[in-house]
């Protein structure tokens, strides 16, 4: 039997609006679809009411299926000819692991594409009205993991990350918030750093805390956020506090007219 093909899709941040063209038409082609735990409802909605699903979904701590053997679950699939989707959060590229599927199908011989998806640091800021470079504010940007394997420390060069012309987007890093802030700050970043940290960015139930570095880890325990948090971190996240400042004024306004 002829191999079938692996298309490695992005599923963008949660906003089903947010998944691209390229992506919609790929899952509507769909035989199987194997799909992670940040996918959003909304999107596997989108899945053909005839193909399979299945999840493999991946939370801190607690892996239900391992890293090789989704790699090698996709190379099975492929391989009874069937189109499968493997769909992924945001870019299945950026913190997914996607590449070594690429690479796991690569040297099994099974054709695969890559369709990219808006990443979560681009749709939280888009969403919270933040620009992650700002002529003035910040002049680079750096996507950082804040995750680390169980009792090691972080492996992160501080010395280069605490540079304020840079934003700090940071994945994964609600476990390690403490630490990550307090080692910024050691290495040169003010205190009073705006930080703004989003929780289900792009989804009806995103929330959102504009905070300070050295107020990071209390505010958002306080805030006792239940779901994938991103940190952007740098003189850009106070923009966010000025916008919903700007957007109380316009309710008020809107108000008064009416
Ligand atoms: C394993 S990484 C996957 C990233 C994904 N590939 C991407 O490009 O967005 C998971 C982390 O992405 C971030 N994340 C993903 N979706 C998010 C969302 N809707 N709101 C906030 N953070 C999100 C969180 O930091 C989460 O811990």
């Amino acid at each position: 039997m002829a191999a079938g093909k692996v298309l490695l899709v992005g599923a963008g941040p949660g906003d089903p609006e947010l998944l691209t063209l390229k992506a919609a038409r790929a899952i509507a082609t769909a035989d199987v679809v194997v799909y992670d735990r940040l996918v959003a409802d909304a999107i596997l909605a989108l899945v053909p009411d005839g193909a399979a699903r299945i999840n493999v979904g991946k939370q801190a701590g607690f892996h239900p299926i391992p890293q090789d053997e989704i790699n090698q679950l996709l190379v099975r699939l492929a391989q009874t000819g069937r189109t499968v989707v493997r769909l992924k959060g945001g870019d299945p590229l950026i913190f997914g692991r996607g590449f070594e599927e690429a690479q796991t199908l690569a040297a099994a011989g099974i054709p695969y594409d890559i369709i990219p998806g808006i990443t979560a640091a681009q749709g939280c800021a888009a969403s919270a009205r933040v620009p992650l470079t700002h002529r003035g504010l910040a002049t680079g940007l750096r996507y950082v993991t804040g995750h680390c394997k169980a009792n090691e420390p972080l492996d992160l060069d501080w010395q280069s990350l605490a540079d304020r012309e840079t934003t700090l987007v940071i994945y994964m890093g609600a476990a390690n918030i403490a630490e990550i802030a307090d080692r910024l700050m050691e290495h040169g970043l003010p205190a009073d750093l705006p930080v703004l940290a989003v929780c289900q960015g792009t989804t009806p139930h995103e929330r959102r805390v504009s905070t300070v570095l050295n107020g990071v880890a209390a505010d958002t325990a306080a805030a006792s956020f239940d779901g994938p948090v991103l940190f952007i971190v740098g003189d850009v996240a106070a923009l966010a506090l000025q916008t919903e400042a700007e957007d109380e004024v316009r309710v008020a306004e809107l108000a008064v007219v009416a």
